[in-house]
C-alpha cells in the first residue's frame, strides 16, 4: 500500500510515496511557501519531526532534520513541521484536523 500519513504543523492529510512533499501538500489544500520547487532557494524548508524521505540533490542549504519539501518525497508516515502559520484553502484530498 502507498498511502502514508503526512502531518504539518498538527494537521494530517493522506500521502504517498511518489510525488514531493510540497506537491502533496498543496493538493491537500495547505500551501507552504515556496520559490524555486527544485531544491536552489531553500524557501520550502520544514523540520523532519519524525519518519523518513528520499531527499533529491539540492543546492540550499538544510540543516540538521531538515528537509526541502520540493524535493522530498516521504518513504513511510511522517511528520514535518514549518515554523510559521501555513495558509490553507478548502482540501480537494480528505484531511483530518486532530
Ligand atoms: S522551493 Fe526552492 S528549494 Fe524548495
Amino acid at each position: 500500500m502507498s498511502q502514508l500519513t503526512i502531518t504539518v504543523n498538527g494537521i494530517k492529510v493522506c500521502g504517498n510515496r511518489h510525488e514531493p512533499l510540497l506537491t502533496q501538500l498543496e493538493k491537500a489544500g495547505i500551501k507552504p511557501e515556496y520559490q524555486c520547487r527544485n531544491g536552489m532557494c531553500g524557501a520550502c524548508r520544514c523540520k523532519l519531526v519524525s519518519g523518513t524521505v528520499t531527499q533529491s540533490d539540492t543546492l540550499a542549504f538544510v540543516g540538521p532534520n531538515e528537509v526541502l519539501s520540493c524535493s522530498s518525497i516521504p518513504q513511510q508516515n511522517i511528520e514535518i513541521s514549518f515554523d510559521y502559520q501555513l495558509n490553507t484553502q478548502q482540501p480537494t484530498k480528505t484531511k483530518i484536523a486532530l
